[in-house]
């Protein structure tokens, strides 16, 4: 039996490995600018990390996580995202014990048992950043400018940025209270995933794909309508600077996240191109997380982080004929004609690529056609 690569999940090689650095290089760039450092946390965890941080009635959670029992009989999970990850780091480690903001930027595999489709696969990457130990609307909107950065910087003009606030604890438990009252007459002709929403996390009914375009769906009370005066600042502070900064942005407050962990403000950023196949998909998500310190038994850290995927970035990329030119080295060859010029041959090579040059060199031929050939195939130019 031929044996293929698992559903879902993709190689790189050739011009995706090129788009694949591209995406990263730039990303990378642009976190440096503003400060962010680069961590590394596990590929797997404790299957606790993720069922105390993103929830466990969220779908990630719930219905696309992969586990296995390990040969001492622990539970772990291939990590579905990197959140969760980095604050268990940050509280095993006591960093939030030094003073002053921390900003971690992470490039990391994530697993998710999905139904695989343009822009969605089981394993996929993410370039994520999160930003620990502070709060401030300013912060917010530099976590906000950092990824309209990096898509500027990739020339992806066609995504626009949608913004709403869950606000604070307490605004977030009024509204819950109004969505149960109000949706509790017509939980039965709901489908089976809001009537479990319904018991267990009714914010998360606003997500349904299913009920969407209802008129229960689109008469449903507004979390603007709820928020504390406090909230309301807060949020209006970040739209200011916002526009202060030229990011364009819609408010939807209809937006809530997949994940539970969320706190005051949500961010998603849509890339929106007629008959793309990435058209409506989330590039770039993300909020603030304030409370996820204390599901790791740590004090409250005020946080705040975004993730990207890189495949859908490379997507867009690739329908943009985005063209990275900016690391390309001058390709040059060394010829030799005879084995005994071979060595010497090496060694001026040697020194060509100290000199930042990128050397091809031919081991097996000493007459010029087949050399010339192959340096035609390598796209020589010296
Ligand atoms: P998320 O919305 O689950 O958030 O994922 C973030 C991004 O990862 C999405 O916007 C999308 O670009 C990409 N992504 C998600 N699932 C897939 C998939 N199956 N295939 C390809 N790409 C995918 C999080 O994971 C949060 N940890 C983000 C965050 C960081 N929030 C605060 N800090």
């Amino acid at each position: 039996m031929k044996i293929g690569k698992l559903k879902g999940t993709l190689d790189y090689f050739g011009d995706s490995i090129k788009r694949f650095q591209t995406v990263c290089n730039a990303s990378r760039k642009i976190c440096e600018a503003f400060g962010y450092k680069e961590v590394i946390t596990p590929v797997i965890e404790s299957i606790d990390v993720f069922v105390r941080s993103a929830g466990e009635n969220s779908d990630i959670v719930g219905k696309e996580m992969y586990t296995f029992n390990d040969r001492g009989n622990r539970m772990i999970a291939l990590k579905p995202e990197s959140t969760a990850s980095v604050m268990r780091m940050v509280v095993e480690n006591k960093i939030y014990a030094n003073p002053g903001v921390k900003k971690y930027y992470y490039l990391s595999p994530n697993f998710r048992y999905e139904r695989p489709q343009a822009g969605r696969y089981r394993q996929f990457y993410q370039f994520g950043v999160e930003t620990l130990c502070e709060e401030s609307p300013y912060l917010d909107a530099e976590v906000i400018l950092v990824a309209y950065r990096i898509l500027e910087e990739l020339k992806i003009n066609n995504a626009k940025v949608y913004l709403n606030t869950l606000g604070s604890d307490e605004t977030r438990k009024n509204y819950t209270k109004a969505l149960k009252a109000y949706f509790e007459p017509y939980v039965s002709e709901l489908c089976d995933d809001c009537k479990r929403r319904f018991e267990k996390n009714p914010l998360r009914m606003l997500d349904c794909k299913v009920d969407a375009q209802t008129e229960i769906m689109k008469n449903a009370p507004k979390i603007s309508d709820y928020l504390s005066e406090e909230d309301d600042t807060y949020f209006k502070e970040l739209c200011k600077t916002l526009d202060a900064l030229n990011v364009p942005y819609a408010i939807n407050s209809r937006l809530v996240r997949g994940l539970d962990y969320y706190t005051n403000d949500i961010f998603e950023i849509i890339y929106e191109k007629e008959n793309s196949p990435y058209n409506g998909l989330a590039l770039i998500a993300g909020g603030r997380y304030n409370n996820l310190g204390q599901e790791f038994d740590g004090p409250q850290i005020p946080s705040i982080g975004f993730g990207m995927g890189v495949e859908r970035m490379i997507g867009v990329l690739e329908e943009n004929g985005y063209d990275d030119n900016s690391n390309k080295k001058t390709k040059v060859a060394v010829i030799t004609m005879s084995n005994a010029c071979k060595v010497e041959g090496i060694r001026l090579a040697d020194y060509l690529r100290k000199n930042n040059l990128e050397v091809f060199i031919d081991y097996k031929n000493n007459n010029l056609k087949p050399q010339f050939k192959l340096c035609d195939r390598e796209n020589v130019e010296f």
